[in-house]
């Protein structure tokens, strides 16, 4: 993942905030109609950010990241199966087949210096294809091959020299942040695995659910008990202490998981169980602040110095989803996690008054534009509106083999490649756009130095 560009304009915070008296994005959440059209402004604002279908440009790819494609993608796909709007059903097909690689989203142009997790994006990107019904493409390869890809190529990277297992945050040892064993990324592979057990049936891909669950409360990574979730740990100290930043989807990201492995073990294993009502119990306390009215997310760690990255601006619009579907698969869970998807949309909705043009802002609880815009802002708004038609519809759920889903499985998809040969590529990692999770502590107390010397100076 990469550092975004520094674009909090404090000029346009004071100035936007008296010059426009602008709407909001209009929306009654009890009415479908409604929240389908305040989600389709919120999805024309990001793909406004997106070029990759011009000519001359580089279909998936985003300027200065490659995850975010991902991400963007799963968003669309969301949001066409719950909306039934297609317009941009043909960017994500070109985008997700021209970034697969050899069937494993690991393509050679980015791949030297890509981490488990970018990569694991587009594999869950393909997977909510498969589970949403997105028709597999004529000419290229299935949803779920290419997440089979994903988890074919990241199983093999389990590391059980450092820390008795675990994957590493970061694939090449010349990166930062390659001495990390981090939550995204051990949850990512539990989730997609989860994922791929539930759809396919298949009890190998369960195995290695339990085994990277286990794994992961087996370190300061997740409790079991008081169901914290960490950011991440060290292999250099074996793997003991903790990097404790608080960020919703970490928490999404372990929830979802487990709510997909109650539902493929038909509700009869306390375990998971246990894991969904004490994950969510924690997600809610924590990043739906009673300050806020208790309805509404917020990115705790980041969102009151505003200093959230564009990284970070995306994790509320992946929570928003994990949440959803957790309410799908495990029903008993409905009932307190729409309320705090409906207080969410709609103070996101309210957020977006920017521009004059329906921008949406970083911090939802301000009700208002809060002068941020980008990409980011609009996906995580995105999400937040399309997951709450879960209220509207039926068969909403995520589908398997064997309830509609019909995506061609090929269980030894990706492994053609290894990671053996890379290795040995030396690519300098000049341009500082490299993030490490070490750095995020530094850039949060930089960042609010560098905006009130900028103020002072100018
Ligand atoms: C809104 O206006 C901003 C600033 O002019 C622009 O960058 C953005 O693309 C516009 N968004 C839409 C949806 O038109
Ligand atoms: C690219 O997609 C957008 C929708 O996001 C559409 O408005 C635009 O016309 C497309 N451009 C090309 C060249 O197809
Ligand atoms: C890789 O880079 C080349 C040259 O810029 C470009 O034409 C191609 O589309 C890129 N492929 C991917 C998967 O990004
Ligand atoms: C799979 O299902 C989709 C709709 O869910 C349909 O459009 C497609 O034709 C089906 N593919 C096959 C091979 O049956
Ligand atoms: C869940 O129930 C279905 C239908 O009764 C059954 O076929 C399946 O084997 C069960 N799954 C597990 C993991 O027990
Ligand atoms: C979480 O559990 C605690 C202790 O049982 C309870 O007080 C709290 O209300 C729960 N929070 C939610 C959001 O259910
Ligand atoms: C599993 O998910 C389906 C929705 O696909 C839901 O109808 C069913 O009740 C869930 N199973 C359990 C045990 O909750
Ligand atoms: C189940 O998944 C494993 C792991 O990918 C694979 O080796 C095996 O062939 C699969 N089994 C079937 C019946 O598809």
């Amino acid at each position: 993942m990469l550092l975004p560009r520094f674009r909090w304009s404090l000029t346009c915070l004071v100035l936007c905030q008296i010059l426009h008296r602008a709407e909001a994005i209009s929306l009654d959440i009890n009415d479908e109609q409604s929240i389908k059209d305040a989600a389709s402004t919120a999805a024309w604002g990001m793909m406004r950010h997106y070029k990759g279908n011009e000519s001359g440009e580089i279909p998936g790819k985003l300027p200065n990241t490659w995850w975010e494609g991902g991400a963007m993608f799963m968003t669309l796909i969301e949001y066409w199966h719950f909306t039934g709007d297609s317009t941009y059903n043909n960017e994500v097909k070109v985008g997700m087949q021209w970034q697969a690689g050899d069937g494993n989203y690991f393509p050679s142009n980015w791949s030297t210096y890509l981490g488990n997790d970018d990569q694991m994006f587009w594999g869950l990107a393909a997977m909510t294809a498969a589970e949403l019904r997105l028709p597999d493409v004529s000419d290229g390869y299935s949803w779920l091959s290419l997440a089979q890809g994903v988890f074919n190529m990241q199983a093999g990277r389990w590391d059980t020299s450092n820390c008795d297992g675990g994957l590493r945050w970061q694939i090449w040892a010349y990166q930062a942040g390659y001495a990390m064993k981090n939550s995204v990324t051990n949850g990512g592979l539990f989730q997609l695995a989860a994922r791929l057990a539930r759809y396919t049936g298949n009890s190998t891909y369960a195995e290695w659910a339990e085994k990277i669950w286990d794994w992961s409360a087996s370190v300061p990574l997740l409790s079991n008990s008081t169901w914290n979730v960490a950011d991440s740990t060290d292999v250099d100290n074996g793997c003991s202490t903790q990097g404790n930043n608080q960020w919703t989807y970490n928490y999404g990201i372990y929830l979802g998981g487990a709510a997909y492995m109650y539902n493929y073990t038909n509700g009869t294993n306390t375990k998971w169980t246990n894991a969904v009502n004490g994950l969510l119990n924690v997600t809610l306390d924590k990043f739906f602040p009673s300050k806020y009215g208790g309805d509404i997310m917020s990115e705790i760690t980041c969102e009151p110095n505003e200093v959230c990255n564009n990284n970070e601006i995306i994790f509320k619009g992946l929570l928003s989803m994990w949440l959803a579907f957790t309410a799908l698969i495990v029903p008993s869970t409905y009932d307190s996690i729409l309320p705090k998807l409906q207080g969410s949309a709609v103070a996101a909705a309210k957020s977006c008054t920017g521009n004059s043009n329906n921008t949406c802002g970083v911090r939802w609880y301000t009700e208002k534009w809060d002068g941020w815009s980008g990409l980011e802002e609009q996906m995580s708004v995105t999400s937040i509106l399309t997951a709450n038609l879960i209220s509207m519809e039926s068969d909403m759920a995520p589908v398997t083999s064997t309830t509609g889903g019909n995506s061609t499985s090929d269980p030894s998809a990706g492994s053609s490649d290894s990671d053996s040969e890379g290795g040995t590529i030396q690519t300098e990692i000049t341009t500082g756009d490299r993030v490490g999770a070490a750095f995020v502590t530094v850039g949060m107390a930089a960042v609010p130095i560098a905006a009130l010397i900028f103020m002072l100076s100018t």
